[in-house]
């Protein structure tokens, strides 16, 4: 028996609605919010057995605006388990409070387990410094190698927020070596991500490596152009019998009009 589950990403939800590029974004029509109901819409009929969020999920918010995104979860996928990771934009004070619940927030890595169907999804904090392109310490690599020794009945599937694919090695973190050790392990199945706001699909150390789209704001690269449009998507993922992973997109505002352009490297 296989399971399914929603991975959204980069909704960049209003927090700070004075940013420049959200600002952008919005004046070209685009709709973070209205995208990420859409999503869960959809996501509600097909009735995953837990969604993934990687991150970048507010834009520089606050408590409420985290508390908003928990309530949305709850009106539209009430039950659905959830786990999330903290992007480069999130707030961690403010996540712990408005989404977790917590009475005393702090400014930690945060890091996170969660159990269902058999399987553990751990999430890590590449974003806890702040860094565009990411990073994580060896605090949290060492709580990672201690999840992985416990006992689990089908495996395990990493989330955070920056990609270390090799392949991404200029868009994304750099992959500490310990990080690396612990991939080649073999304890865990596949890794989830965001950040880059489009679909890649490559291998870290020899597990599958996944970078989910946005539910803001779509990216592409033209040449050494970067193109930014209002386009949203998510994607609806599988594991079949056999553990083989299986990542299908979905997107919600086909229509993206381009707001800017910057220059890049191609991936
Ligand atoms: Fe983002
Ligand atoms: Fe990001």
């Amino acid at each position: 028996m296989g399971i399914r589950f929603g991975h959204i990403s980069d909704m960049h939800l209003e927090g700070d609605v004075a940013s420049d590029s959200l600002v952008k974004l919005k004046a070209a029509g685009g709709d973070p919010l209205g995208n990420t109901r859409l999503a869960l819409e959809e996501l509600a009929v097909e009735q995953p057995d837990f969604l993934i969020m990687t991150g970048d999920l507010v834009h520089e918010g606050t408590a409420e605006d985290y508390a908003a995104l928990r309530a949305l979860l709850d009106e539209i996928l009430p039950g659905v388990p959830v786990i999330g990771s903290l992007g480069n934009h999130d707030v961690r004070d403010a996540y712990r409070k408005g989404f977790l619940g917590m009475e005393d927030g702090d400014d930690s890595p945060y890091v996170d387990a969660l159990e269902v169907c058999g399987w553990r999804i751990l999430s890590i904090d590449s974003a806890w410094e702040k860094l565009l392109m990411g990073g994580v310490n060896d605090e949290q690599l060492d709580w990672l190698a201690q999840q992985l020794e416990q006992p689990v009945e089908k495996g395990n599937i990493l989330i955070c927020h920056h990609p270390f694919c090799p392949a991404l090695e200029h868009a994304g973190m750099a992959m500490p070596e310990k990080l690396e050790k612990i991939l080649r392990g073999g304890k865990i199945s596949a890794i989830f991500n965001g950040h880059l706001h489009k679909i890649c699909a490559g291998w870290a150390a020899g597990v599958p490596h996944f970078t989910g789209q946005s539910l803001a704001f779509d990216i592409e690269v033209l040449g050494s152009t970067a193109i930014y449009t209002t386009r949203g998507g998510y994607n609806m993922c599988q594991v079949d019998r056999d553990g083989h992973f299986f990542v299908d997109s979905r997107i919600v505002s086909p229509k993206g009009n381009i707001y800017q352009t910057k220059p890049t490297k191609p991936i």
